[in-house]
């Protein structure tokens, strides 16, 4: 396993896909999802500098706070409130381009301006834990976003 991070500077979309090979062998060689979820949003905030990114998991019938990069998060979301709650619910990943527009948005820090949550399904397609990336400026997050943060989501249930 590598023990850094080689990290390139310039569109997004490079960035990922630099990551992309070293998030895979990161992770192909370990099977505990905590170690590995930590790993992954360590990567995402090293390389993207994120404002905060961090997974929620399931627990019973509620989202608890998991491995995260960032300032002091709520530790508890219901199942349909706030955009990761939701996205929890209808199992679909959300790009909030304003957190202010999204009505029921939980405001864990102030600075949070967009997001994204992506959930992470399990081999039977539930729902186990939502990946939330917050930043301070607000639109940050596409389809590019979407597409490799569900690819890497998609290592933790291998
Ligand atoms: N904004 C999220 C809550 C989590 S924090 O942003 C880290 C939401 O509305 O679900």
């Amino acid at each position: 396993m590598a023990e850094e991070l080689h990290i390139v500077s310039g569109e997004k979309e490079l960035v990922y896909e630099t990551l992309r090979p070293q998030i895979e062998a990161l992770l192909k060689g370990e099977t505990d999802v905590i170690a590995n979820m930590a790993n992954l949003v360590a990567a995402l905030k090293e390389a993207f500098g994120f404002f905060w990114v961090g997974y929620y998991r399931v627990q019973n019938d509620v989202l608890v706070l998991g491995p995260f990069q960032g300032p002091i998060a709520c530790t508890r979301i219901k199942y349909g409130k706030g955009v990761c709650g939701t996205a929890w619910k209808d199992s679909q990943t959300l790009v909030v381009a304003n957190v202010d527009e999204f009505p029921g948005h939980i405001a864990c820090n102030a600075r949070s301006k967009s997001e994204i949550v992506v959930p992470v399904l399990d081999a039977n397609q539930q729902v186990i834990a939502v990946l939330d990336v917050d930043s301070d400026t607000l639109d940050s997050f596409d389809e590019i976003d979407a597409r490799y943060l569900t690819l890497f989501c998609s290592y933790l249930a291998d």
